[in-house]
């Protein structure tokens, strides 16, 4: 077996898996609630229908990633170039993980006098998404999670970091966490639903912007850092330049 097919014999392999424990689990909720409806209290339905919901959410996220992947890999992610300003997108990405980790502080710390980037305004949102929903899904309940941006590099760059005190990454996971399909085994991973395919997508977004994405984790502060090239007539004429 060569390389290729190795790869595409492990990725068919760990795809199936991933969807098969939700699809077990809704088929085996469904088929327990049909065959003793009227012996299960409301409360135990209830119970039961949401770890229904909980689990296609589960497979859409999974589904939605693998199509962001694909993309990717065929190089069929067209990435529309345009000047934007950052702290609304920031904004909103922090609203959305709000309204699902209810019991997570967020803190949004824009210095007035960060630029506009030169991204895709749909796919910057997913990176930011991506990020802030990591800080919040691998913390605990009542921590808080930082969100800062600043000037970096010479002003070449604007600097966006998010922060947790969760549960930490080891340095030498640092690449790995990259990489497709990749949790770290921890209990607080194990607890918490996720593809591995989040930070994969995210490092690919950023390289195709130009940007730079980093990790470092002391102790118990976990900070991403995400560098996107500041907007300015020079860098858009470029762009166009290469379109
Ligand atoms: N802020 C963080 N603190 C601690 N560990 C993290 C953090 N962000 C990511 N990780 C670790 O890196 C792994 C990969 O993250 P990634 O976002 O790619 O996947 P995921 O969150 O498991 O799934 P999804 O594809 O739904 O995002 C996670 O499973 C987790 O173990
Ligand atoms: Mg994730």
């Amino acid at each position: 077996m060569n390389d290729i097919e190795k790869n595409y014999e492990d990725f068919i392999s760990t795809v199936s898996h991933e969807l098969r424990t939700p699809l077990t689990s809704i088929r085996g909720f469904a088929q327990t609630m049909l065959a003793s409806w009227d012996k299960i209290d409301d409360e135990n339905k209830k119970k039961f229908l949401k770890i229904i919901e909980d689990q296609s959410n589960r497979l859409i996220n999974l589904v939605e990633n693998m199509l962001s992947v694909s993309k990717l890999q065929s190089g069929k992610e067209a990435l529309v170039f345009k000047e934007t300003d950052p702290a609304p997108v920031i904004n909103i990405a922090v609203s959305v993980v709000k309204s699902q980790y209810t019991n997570r502080n967020f803190e949004v710390n824009i210095d007035p006098k960060t630029p506009s980037i030169l991204v895709d305004k749909d796919r910057f949102m997913q990176i930011m998404t991506n990020l802030i929903e990591n800080a919040a899904k691998y913390s605990d309940e009542n921590s808080t999670v930082k969100i800062t941006t600043a000037y970096a590099q010479n002003c070449e760059f604007v600097s966006i970091k998010v922060s947790d005190t969760g549960i930490g990454i080891a340095e030498e996971d640092y690449e790995r966490i990259f990489t497709k399909f990749s949790r770290i085994d921890n209990p607080l991973t194990r607890k918490v639903q996720g593809s591995g395919l989040g930070l994969y997508i995210t490092k690919n977004l950023v390289d195709k912007m130009n940007g730079k994405i980093t990790v470092q984790s002391s102790g118990k502060e976990t900070t991403f850092e995400v560098l996107f090239p500041v907007c300015n007539l020079e860098t858009l004429a470029r762009e166009k330049c290469r379109q």
